[in-house]
């Protein structure tokens, strides 16, 4: 067998055998494949797409190149949360510790930014002293004593998917369906969770743009899941605009912590909400009845996941009763101690919590202006996303730095008016050419029209 031949079968239109998939991850992961035959055989998968059984086999393939973490010594189900990769997603950082809050136990496993997209580890990373570089036995313990623990993929945990998802990143070969759901599942399935949230995102600045894409790929997800024997729910969520206003890595951080305390976005705080609802109904101790968490086995519904079946009332009140919980925890504050509490336990400054000034923002500061009036219609999130990455908050190659204190605030989201003048966003960066080019390029991703325009749809569709 070799390289060569492999590329040119899928750059013909041929069906990859188990073989050829294990060849490839093997080799490449072992640095025997170099990058120039991966990137190849990468973009001939982009053009030529995978089958439902080789996106199956490379799963596999990746999950098994390296450790995988068996958590079936920690009592209750775990629950992993993942989400495709939008602007502006810090939901992990709020989710988490809501449901954690709740009960849940959160054993999650994040990772970089990925082409206009961030990650929940660089968010994390931006935050002083925290570490995300977990071996899987801290991972374990740190679950089990505070009921969250957030990693990043260490080098033993699906190495393939780390080295083919940062060759991704820089090869154009990102949005493609198997590819994601084979490089997101690979890594659930090794990070030993019971059950696994994944929230989809559609929209302009998702590497999903619509509904049916967005439809498609959970279903490979929760199947590739389900057949492994974990409990799977697609969320399909919309990103037609940037999540919340934030979009960089320590702006992303205040904008959670703020959401914890009570004074978020409303679409981020809802949006938090409603996942962390449908974790607490996969962590299967919430009594849909009374909407509380069951303190014993006794009171505990077995597997209230199960409920989850599309579109089923139970399915609608079980959410419901998880959302009512979740939003407990917010109100009350016991989302917020837990962000802390997993800071702490990470090596992180816990105080930033209190003080999220002790977070570092770029000292560099652009606004960008209305010239007319009328109503925002539009704010492309894709080019949200690319400014940010310009700012210097995302990676343009595999081996940049990150300006964690870069990014992109909005002070304007669809649906608000504006006044000529007035200030729509302002870009964050350790260097002033970057902050001018990316609020130029901010500035075009904002349509501002005479009507008010139609609010998205944050949440489309469930899937299970
Ligand atoms: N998130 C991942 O983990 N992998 C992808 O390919 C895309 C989003």
């Amino acid at each position: 067998m070799n390289m060569e031949d492999i590329i040119i079968k899928k750059r013909d239109g041929g069906t990859l055998t188990s073989d050829e998939i294990k060849y490839f991850v093997k080799g490449y992961t072992a640095g025997d494949i170099p990058d120039y035959q991966a990137s190849a055989l990468l973009m001939a998968i982009y053009f030529q797409h995978l089958d439902k059984a080789e996106t199956f086999q490379l799963t596999d393939a990746m999950r098994c190149s390296g450790d995988t973490i068996d958590l079936s010594g920690i009592s209750g189900t775990k629950v992993d949360k993942h989400s495709t990769g939008g602007v502006g997603d810090k939901t992990t950082l709020i989710v988490g510790p809501l449901a954690a809050a709740c009960g849940v136990t959160v054993a999650k496993m994040s990772g970089r930014g990925l082409g206009f997209t961030g990650g929940t580890v660089d968010k994390l990373d931006s935050i002083p002293g925290f570490s995300t570089s977990m071996e899987p036995a801290a991972f374990m313990a740190q679950v089990e004593s505070i009921g969250i623990a957030v990693t990043g993929q260490t080098g033993h945990i699906t190495p393939a998917d780390k080295k083919i998802y940062a060759l991704r990143d820089v090869t154009g070969t990102v949005e493609n369906m198997s590819l994601i759901a084979s490089s997101i599942m690979s890594k659930k399935l090794a990070a030993g969770s019971d059950a696994i949230v994944l929230d989809v995102k559609c929209g302009g600045g998702a590497f999903m743009k619509n509904l049916s894409d967005a439809q498609e790929l959970s279903r490979i997800m929760c199947e590739i899941g389900e057949s492994a024997g974990r409990k799977t729910v697609a969320v399909i969520t919309d990103m037609s605009q940037p999540l919340g206003c934030a979009v960089g890595n320590a702006l992303e951080v205040r904008e959670a912590i703020d959401v914890l305390s009570g004074h978020g976005p409303a679409d981020i705080t809802e949006l938090s909400l409603r996942l962390a609802g449908v974790m607490i109904c996969l962590g299967g101790n919430l009594d849909a009845g009374t909407g509380s968490m069951a303190t014993s086995g006794a009171n505990a519904v077995p597997n209230a996941g199960a409920g989850l079946v599309d579109g089923t009332a139970l399915a609608r009140q079980a959410i419901d009763a998880g959302v009512a919980l979740a939003r407990q925890a917010l109100d009350s504050g016991a989302g917020l101690a837990k962000l802390r509490e997993l800071i702490a336990a990470q090596g992180g400054d816990p105080t930033v919590v209190d003080d999220p000034s002790k977070l570092t923002i770029a000292k560099v500061a652009v606004d960008v202006v209305a010239d007319g009036a009328g109503y925002v219609c539009e704010i492309d999130a894709e080019r949200i996303g690319i400014a940010s990455q310009h700012t210097g908050a995302g990676r343009a190659r595999k081996e940049d730095d990150i300006d964690y204190g870069a990014g992109v605030l909005l002070h304007k989201k669809v649906g608000y008016p504006v006044r000529p003048g007035e200030v729509l966003a302002t870009v964050y960066s350790g260097n002033a050419h970057k902050a001018e080019a990316a609020a130029a390029e901010v500035k075009a991703a904002f349509r501002i029209g005479e009507g008010k325009p139609e609010m998205p749809i944050l949440i489309k569709d469930i899937i299970s």
